[in-house]
């Protein structure tokens, strides 16, 4: 298994090019199940859930290929869908499989789809992608770990959602487009990979209005065409390199990003005193502040802090002045971070959703272990700033969602290594 080997106390300078968002490539991807037309997105990541998503539209015999290795582009055409089934060896490697349940029941009239394991950071249900499914006439069952639905036509209806939900809003839409009628979806999640799915479906031909709000109104049409379209910049990969940035006292140049997309985190960024400008043509600098101060942070849906960002703001807090206060609201265990960035010796104090930080403290390199891919995202932060040598097992976390970290953070000066 591949280990980083990092030698912190380097100051980053350089430019670093984001990458597509791999949130919003992954529904675009299940999305091209709708259509009997080639579908093709570009600004694809290559990360791994990316790879694991193509594997499985190729197991139901959709033709799926790039011009390009690693792909940066995708035409998928799912003509000949002979096995709307997503088994679960592939899906135990990424729950975003289940994104692939709404399109297979609006096209075909059938899915089977295997129930996605719980992860490190929670037990991620999919009990309310079930119900929204059931709500437009499917017929669910499931059983044996999979979750099976049926439904000759899915009818459109109202569904409010009880719970904000990213893939459970994509999930619903990307069935609703081909429902009979109207589909009212109340309480949808904003996050711009949604608004970014919406857009791709409405270029397919798809009748959506309310795009960006959370009442999201879909016309129900009976089939739906090919389309191109550039998945958005990744906002969680702009986030993490602007701590990247900051904690090490750098001076970076992010192009291709979406500074929109991420204001909570830009404005929580400056509270601490991080100087960032945005220079235009998604173009940001960040620069070191002059100190850091500590800030709280409670997580929430978007346009809320990111809890996808929650982890790498936990690293910076380390070398902030104050105390900063964290709190995690979506997942019920997203602090598994914490423990490993103690043993390089941050202050933390972890109570239920609460984690208290008190900065700053020196961090000193050790052998630590990634859980889940956000974390390890902030493994490589604290060792960026740790002095001598931070070992990080488990990096394919790491690699499910970040485009070769180790080779963009090396262009800027960061001694990191894959061993
Ligand atoms: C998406 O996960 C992202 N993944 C996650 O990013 C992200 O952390 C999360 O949204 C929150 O922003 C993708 O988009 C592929 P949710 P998702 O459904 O959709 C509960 C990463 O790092 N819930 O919005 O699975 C759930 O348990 C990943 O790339 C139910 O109870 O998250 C959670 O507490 C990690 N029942 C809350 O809602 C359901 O049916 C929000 O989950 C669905 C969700």
């Amino acid at each position: 298994m591949d280990r980083f080997k990092i030698q912190g106390g380097r100051r980053l300078e350089g430019t670093v090019r984001i990458s597509g968002a791999k949130n919003a490539a992954l529904p675009a991807m299940a999305a091209a199940l709708l259509t009997s037309d080639p579908v093709t997105l570009q600004n694809i990541p290559h990360v791994r859930d990316i790879i694991t998503m193509a594997k499985l539209l190729a197991h139901m015999r959709c033709r799926v290929e790039s011009p390009d290795l690693p792909p940066s582009e995708f035409t998928i055409q799912a003509e000949t869908v002979s096995l709307q089934e997503a088994p679960y060896e592939l899906v135990k490697t990424m729950r975003a499989s289940v994104l692939t349940l709404g399109p297979l029941l609006a096209r075909f009239g059938y899915a089977r789809v295997s129930l996605p394991g719980g992860c490190a950071i929670g037990a991620r249900p999919i009990d309310i992608h079930i119900q929204a499914l059931e709500r437009l006439g499917a017929q669910i069952s499931v059983e044996h770990g999979y979750v099976e639905a049926r439904c000759k036509r899915l009818r459109g209806a109202t569904f409010r959602f009880p719970k904000i939900t990213v893939t459970g809003t994509e999930n619903i839409l990307t069935a609703a487009v081909l429902a009979e009628g109207e589909t009212i979806l109340e309480n949808s999640a904003l996050e711009p990979e949604v608004t970014d799915l919406a857009e791709l479906l409405i270029k397919m031909g798809a009748k959506i209005e309310g795009v960006g709000t959370s009442t999201l109104r879909v016309q129900g049409v009976s089939s739906l065409h090919g389309a191109t379209h550039a998945i958005i910049p990744d906002r969680i990969e702009t986030g993490t390199f602007l701590v990247a940035g900051a904690i090490t006292g750098g001076d970076l140049l992010l192009t291709d990003c979406e500074p929109q997309h991420l204001v909570a985190v830009l404005n929580k960024l400056k509270e601490c005193g991080v100087e960032i400008k945005c220079e235009g043509n998604g173009t940001l600098r960040v620069r070191a502040a002059k100190k850091l101060v500590a800030a709280d942070v409670t997580t929430e849906e978007y346009p809320g802090f990111a809890t996808d960002m929650q982890a790498q703001f936990m690293a910076l807090a380390t070398q902030a002045t104050g105390i900063s206060h964290v709190r995690e609201t979506i997942f019920e265990n997203r602090y598994m971070h914490a423990s490993e960035i103690m043993r390089m010796g941050a202050n933390i104090a972890v109570d239920g959703n609460l984690a208290v930080i008190t900065g700053p403290t020196p961090l000193s390199g050790a052998p630590v272990t990634a859980s889940d891919l956000r974390a390890s995202a902030s493994l490589v932060l604290a060792g960026l700033v740790a002095d001598n040598t931070t070992w990080i097992d488990r990096v394919y976390h790491i690699d499910r969602g970040y485009e070769r970290i180790e080779d963009k953070l090396r262009a800027i000066g960061a001694r990191i290594e894959r061993v």
